[in-house]
């Protein structure tokens, strides 16, 4: 075995996801020194798929700090449909909040980050194993073993986890020093990859009595789509024939028919709600999944993970710059505050979107659901809600 080498750093964080690259990538920008640890390789990072849509604050956080291929290759959308039983309803976001969001998928904001981070001779350590962290209330210590087999330990003086919905960092905080809030729902998302043509100019949230489904997009001849399904679904014991029928059932009429083509890629994503409080212990700091996830719905969780990092970059340079813990000491609440609010639009539009096949009274809970879609939809401060929370709180 090799001799341990020692590292000291100010800040390490543990993943390399986006939530910690942009933090490594802000920090270096003023000046502080981080060191990111990661156990997967970053091709593996980088083709894993992720949801697509980034809030102009989110854009703005990337374009701000130098890395704005987002305004070449992102797609920006002033609005989205929502499709009920059929029927198209336009929710215009310029309109109705004076904002927007883009469609740019989070392994693009990956590949960024990373080329970024390199380009500027970033500490970013991939595929490494045997991760163990000490003295998270005191001087945090990682000692990992890296790509090349040299053993590390890695001294710092905070520590961020930002390792991902499964962290690591979350569960060595002690069970009597936090409180975990935990949903699951009764359905998953089917998610496909498709050669086609886009079938709409903007995102459409299809509601129909079969349903669930979401008609999202990627480039000019390859498309992103979801449709609801059981928990326990196979992807691979479905065929390309059920998922269109599936789809154009919920999705298809009044004329408009989606685009279809050969599916190249086929997940099933289970749904669930979950939020770590606080965000803090000691000097471990979590930020993004590792401290909460949110449902696809809404596409809040990349976005609810920058606007973390954002919180604890601001919070770590006033304390590097003048020792003051100001900042830090209020960073979990800060953003949990948006947390909860990211809860609970995305839990409103999942339950507003979504049947549940297996509900008691069913033939209620439809109708009602669909008394809830006319009145939001017909009503412009309805309209202008799911605007306001879809494009992110602008201003708030
Ligand atoms: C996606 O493009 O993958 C996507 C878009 C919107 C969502 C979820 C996922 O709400």
């Amino acid at each position: 075995m090799s001799e341990r080498k020692i590292h000291t750093t100010q800040v390490a964080i543990m993943g390399a996801g986006p939530a910690g690259l942009m933090l490594s990538h802000l920090l270096h920008l003023a000046g502080i020194e981080s060191t990111v640890v990661e156990i997967r390789s970053r091709r593996d990072i980088s083709h894993t798929i992720r949801a697509g849509i980034l809030e102009a604050g989110s854009v703005d956080l990337l374009v701000d700090s130098g890395v704005d291929n987002v305004l070449r290759n992102g797609h920006e959308h002033e609005g989205t449909e929502f499709r009920v039983n059929g029927e198209g309803h336009r929710i215009d976001f310029k309109g109705l909040a004076g904002s927007s969001v883009w469609l740019y998928p989070q392994n693009e904001v990956f590949d960024d980050l990373a080329a970024r981070r390199e380009a500027d001779a970033g500490d970013v350590r991939y595929e490494c194993s045997d991760t163990q962290i000490t003295d998270v209330t005191g001087k945090p210590r990682i000692t990992f073993t890296d790509s090349a087999g040299q053993d590390w330990e890695l001294r710092a003086e905070i520590l961020v986890g930002a390792d991902g919905s499964r962290s690591y960092c979350r569960s060595q905080i002690p069970e009597s020093d936090r409180t975990r809030y935990f949903n699951e729902y009764p359905f998953a998302w089917f998610g496909i990859l498709t050669e086609a043509p886009r079938s709409a100019p903007e995102l459409i949230y299809a509601n129909s009595a079969h349903g669930f489904a979401l008609i999202s997009q990627r480039t000019d001849t390859m498309q992103r789509m979801y449709f609801q399904c059981d928990p326990t679904t196979n992807p691979a014991d479905w065929s390309e024939d059920q998922i269109w029928e599936q789809l154009r059932l919920r999705v298809n009429g009044n004329g408009f028919a989606l685009k279809e083509g050969p599916i190249v890629d086929k997940v099933v994503l289970p749904f669930r709600s979950f939020v770590n409080t606080p965000m803090r212990h000691g000097n471990l700091f979590l930020a993004g999944d590792a401290a909460h996830t949110v449902p696809p719905t809404g596409a809040k969780g990349l976005n609810l993970a920058l606007h973390d990092v954002k919180l604890l970059f601001e919070s770590l340079d006033s304390y590097f710059k003048s020792g003051s813990t100001a900042l830090l000491d209020t960073y979990s609440d800060r953003a949990l505050d948006r947390v909860w609010k990211a809860q609970y639009f995305s839990y409103w539009m999942t339950t507003l979107l979504h049947t549940v096949p297996g509900e008691q009274n069913h033939a209620f809970f439809r109708a009602r659901q669909l008394g809830e879609l006319r009145s939001l939809l017909e009503s412009e401060h309805g309209r202008a809600y799911v605007a306001e929370c879809y494009t992110g709180w602008q201003g708030k």
